[in-house]
């Protein structure tokens, strides 16, 4: 399992019998089993793929840092303190903004909370901003990744798209709890642009083509089935979901069923399963035992090269017994443990798998290099911006 118990057992080969019983009874208890995780994790520090603490800076302080100590902030399920504990040397955190800023000030706001994360990953000397795999994969700190959490941040717009890029965003969820013009949320919560068979329009295929040639992960977690089915037939490359858990253990609209799991599978991309008790447990608070159910269960279906932790702190309220904030990660290891995973699953599970998919985005982008920058519009009857200004040369609508 751990190199640490094989040297052991080794060793072990040249002691009396009843010793022998007695310390490999010692060894899977669960004293042994918690040293083992955070042995584990401290050689494979986790990347996690969602965390919402930038959005609980924009509730309780408005974004302003300097009234809060980061290391130990109470409020929420995320500080320093506690990132530390749970062993987590990657975040993606994520640069949300509500549904209802959809065609509004969507584009300000992802703009601020872009901007509170990067304050908040350089001002701290804790933290790292990478914007690389191969940063990520050698930083020594807590890295930070930038993430937007619905298409609904780009405006319908590739070239806020290319500037969110700029500015450092590595990875981006289609669609929030709302649909865009151009792909479908897998939540009915907001009854703007419904849409009938056509769950990625010709400029959402653009969208994800201009993804692929920026080198920037697409993310399926809260898109509709039927996206995500669209998405994986035409990325150029692995995707992935960076805050969903099992369909099969929890049928809840946000988790992932079987059938995109294979298909997930096929594309090399990684399923990030979230913590939150209503997609573990559906309805109940749950135990570390219901989470490691979902891991499991995705094991199962397409093995453990598919899947990574995207544990939904200080964006979901409820987490189980036993997880309910950032320090708490070892105790689901441990119970992987228990249940006979190997070192090198939980070493891809922890990271290996998520910086995998990570080089291989920036792999296609180089290998995109020749192809131009998307100039697709969105047609302006697909958008419902209230009031899009238009430019039109005089010359040329007098010549048209
Ligand atoms: C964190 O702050 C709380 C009060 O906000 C305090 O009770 C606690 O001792 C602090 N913990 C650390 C580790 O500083
Ligand atoms: C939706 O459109 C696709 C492609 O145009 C077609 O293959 C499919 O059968 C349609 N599905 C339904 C339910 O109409
Ligand atoms: C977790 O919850 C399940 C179901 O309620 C229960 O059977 C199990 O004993 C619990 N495990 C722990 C470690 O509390
Ligand atoms: C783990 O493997 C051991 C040895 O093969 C076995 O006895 C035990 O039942 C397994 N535990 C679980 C939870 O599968
Ligand atoms: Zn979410």
């Amino acid at each position: 399992m751990l190199p640490l118990m094989l040297a052991k057992r080794r060793k072990l080969n040249c002691i009396q019998p009843r010793l022998i019983a007695f310390m490999l009874f010692t060894m899977t208890s669960g004293t042994h089993l918690k040293e083992s995780a955070l042995e584990l994790m401290t050689k494979y520090p986790l990347v996690d793929g969602h965390n919402d603490l930038a959005l609980q800076l924009r509730i309780f302080r408005n974004n302003r840092l300097r009234q809060i100590d980061l290391h130990n902030f109470s409020n929420v399920a995320t500080d320093i303190n506690r990132l530390r504990a749970g062993h987590v040397g990657g975040q993606m955190f994520s640069a949300y903004v509500m549904c209802p800023a959809q065609d509004k000030d969507a584009v300000r706001l992802t703009l601020e909370q872009i901007d509170v994360i990067r304050r908040m990953c350089s001002e701290y000397p804790e933290f790292e901003l990478v914007t690389t795999a191969q940063a990520l994969m050698s930083s020594k700190k807590i890295a930070c990744l930038i993430s937007i959490e619905g298409g609904h941040s780009i405006d319908s717009s590739l070239a806020t798209l290319r500037m969110f890029y700029q500015l450092g965003v590595r990875s981006m969820a289609l669609t929030h709890t709302c649909n865009t013009p151009w792909a479908e949320s897998s939540s009915k919560l907001y009854k703007v642009y419904s849409r009938k068979n056509n769950s990625l329009t010709d400029f959402g295929k653009a969208v994800v083509l201009e993804m692929n040639r920026l080198g920037m992960m697409i993310d399926l977690s809260h898109s509709s089935w039927d996206t995500a089915e669209a998405v994986l037939h035409f990325s150029k490359a692995p995707v992935i979901f960076s805050h969903s858990s099992a369909f099969a253990v929890c049928g809840h609209e946000r988790n992932v069923p079987d059938q995109l799991l294979r298909m997930l599978k096929e594309n090399t991309g990684v399923v990030m399963v979230n913590l939150h008790s209503g997609f573990l447990a559906c309805g109940d608070k749950g135990n570390v035992s219901i989470a490691a159910d979902h891991f499991d269960h995705i094991k199962n279906v397409i093995g453990a090269e598919s899947i990574g932790i995207g544990g939904d702190y200080d964006g979901a309220k409820m987490f189980p017994h036993g997880l309910e904030d950032v320090s708490t990660y070892p105790a689901l290891i441990q119970e992987l443990l228990r249940r006979n995973w190997t070192e090198e699953e939980l070493a891809d599970l922890l990271r290996r798998n998520f910086l995998r998919v990570f080089h291989r985005v920036e792999e296609v982008r180089d290998e995109m290099e020749l192809v131009h920058p998307g100039e697709e519009e969105i047609p302006l009857l697909e958008a419902a911006n209230p009031c899009p200004i238009v430019y039109i040369a005089k010359s040329r609508s007098q010549t048209l």
